[in-house]
């Protein structure tokens, strides 16, 4: 049994703020009918729908981070800021953990979510989920640069990358394209090449783009139209 205010803001979609509001605006039902208090203790199972439309009660949660620069790409740590400490109090206690990490200096795109067969999946190299990264360099990309990137590099410690994808963006720009994500990959693949990256930004992952209007620290839940992209990778 779970009380219906935590229920809806344990998705994500709501905060307990606006649950209460949907339930005194009558928009929220248990089993078919119209529940007003959040006090309501809901039993595990039951059918929960907002405007007719059913809420997941199983408490798996997907968010969209546009991760600033400074903090870590990890679920808590003794001294630094986490990326889940720029999520309100109610979404910190459900389990979420970042998608793959991201450098403290890199910016951009992440998933939190509590689901961790569809993190394994988006991680997996076997599945091919393209990661889109914009750098900004100390100087141009050249065509050999880019031939490197295609047939595979090996990183200095020996390792062997896949196939990745090289495209100049700007002046002393470019995008780059990785179906993996090994420690500081892209800032270790340009310095093979004799570049330094001064500044790193994720665009998207698999069919997930950064939303434009997300500035850096911000986030929301995935919509129906992305939540069902990543389920075709199923
Ligand atoms: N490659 C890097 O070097 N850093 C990141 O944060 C992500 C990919």
């Amino acid at each position: 049994m779970e009380r219906l205010d935590k229920l809806l803001a344990g998705t994500g979609r709501w905060s307990r703020k606006e649950a209460r509001e949907l339930l005194r605006q009558g928009r929220v039902a248990v089993e078919g009918r119209p529940a007003l208090r959040g006090e309501e203790k809901v039993p595990e199972g039951a059918s929960v729908t907002v405007d007719g439309l059913p809420v997941s009660t199983e408490r798996t949660v997907y968010l969209m981070l546009h991760k600033p620069a400074g903090v870590l790409s990890a679920t808590e740590d003794r001294r630094q800021a986490t990326v889940l400490d720029l999520l309100p109090e109610h979404l910190r206690k459900v389990g979420l953990f970042p998608v793959g990490r991201l450098d403290k200096d890199t910016e951009g795109l992440l998933l939190l979510t509590n689901d961790g067969g569809l993190a394994h999946r988006l991680l997996s190299p076997k599945k091919h989920v393209d990661k889109v990264y914009y750098a900004a360099l100390d100087g141009p990309v050249t065509d050999g640069d880019v031939r490197a990137f295609a047939e595979g590099m090996t990183l200095e410690d020996g390792e062997p990358c896949l196939p990745a994808g090289l495209e100049p963006a700007g002046e002393d720009g470019c995008l780059v394209t990785l179906r993996e994500g090994k420690f500081h990959q892209v800032k270790r693949m340009l310095a093979l090449r004799g570049r330094t990256v001064l500044y790193l930004k994720r665009l998207s992952m698999g069919p997930l783009t950064l939303d434009g209007a997300l500035a850096p620290g911000e986030w929301r839940p995935l919509n129906g139209a992305e939540l069902e992209e990543l389920e075709k990778l199923r």
